[in-house]
């Protein structure tokens, strides 16, 4: 079993070794991702590929928990992130109580925050109460409906000075490491190169410090869509539903069960 890193050791990675982060919301998967994967994010995302709704902005604090304590049982030695959901962190008060009851009521190791400037003085207020904080910048899943789609960043000279400030904004407030989403390649380079500390892409290209992908899209079990930086590393819906299929033809046959199957 490797050994559980800790925020002293994330930070220390960066320029030595990219960062492997992975989605989970279940002990089960949790625990299959676990020998791989640096850091295991409980992402708000599960709305979406978990409870199959269109977006990620009716998740609340109570789902994010019940599924945070999951995985940290399937994934005792792995580094896990919480993502607070919408809504739960509009003011300074209102974010560290609800971060307060992610870390009391779980084990996670760490809460993660949609925003850049905006949000640094939240952010400043959690660090400094004791709850660590991953960032998240760049394109902000959250904000969806606000800004009528997911819309990349970056491509702007504007968007650039933005991002750039928005990722020293969050270092500052005290994050110890961040996300960038859905940004031009070149500028996420750039972003991380202008901070210290790790900076995890998602549909950022390859010159950061780190990925992070939905264990659902990666394992090709969300049919839905695939957004373009996805890597498909297994073809998961195919292979589930040719098993299921053979299984009920078997049942249908009475080939199931056989003798090595019945007590
Ligand atoms: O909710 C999530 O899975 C995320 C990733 C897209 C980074 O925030």
């Amino acid at each position: 079993m490797s050994k559980k890193l800790t925020i002293s050791s994330i930070k220390k990675v960066k320029g030595v070794q990219p960062l492997v982060m992975i989605t989970a919301y279940d002990a089960l998967f949790a625990k299959l991702v676990s020998e791989s994967a640096d850091m295991i994010l409980v992402g708000d995302s599960l709305n979406m590929s978990f409870a199959g709704k269109s977006d990620t902005i009716s998740a609340t604090l109570q789902q994010m928990i019940y599924h945070t304590n999951a995985v940290c049982r399937g994934a005792q030695n792995s580094f896990v992130v919480c993502d607070m959901p919408f809504g739960t962190y509009i003011d300074k008060e209102s974010a560290l109580k609800n971060a307060i009851e992610v870390f009391q009521q779980t084990p996670a190791d760490c809460v993660k925050i949609e925003g850049g400037q905006e949000k640094a003085a939240i952010i400043e207020h959690l660090t400094a109460n004791g709850i660590a904080v991953c960032g998240h910048i760049g394109l902000l899943p959250q904000s969806v409906r606000s800004e009528g789609g997911y819309k990349v960043k970056g491509k702007t000279e504007a968007e650039r000075e933005v991002l750039i400030a928005d990722a020293k904004a969050v270092e500052e407030a005290g994050a110890f490491c961040m996300v960038i989403e859905g940004t031009k390649a070149e500028v996420a380079k750039e972003v991380a190169e202008a901070v210290s500390i790790p900076v995890i892409g998602i549909g950022a290209g390859a010159d950061v410090d780190g990925q992070v992908l939905v264990f659902s899209d990666m394992l090709g079990l969300f049919e839905e869509f695939t957004p373009k930086f996805v890597k498909k590393y297994l073809d998961g819906a195919t292979l589930v539903k040719n098993a299921v299929q053979e299984y009920a033809q078997e049942v249908q046959s009475r080939a199931f069960p056989t003798e090595e199957h019945t007590y």
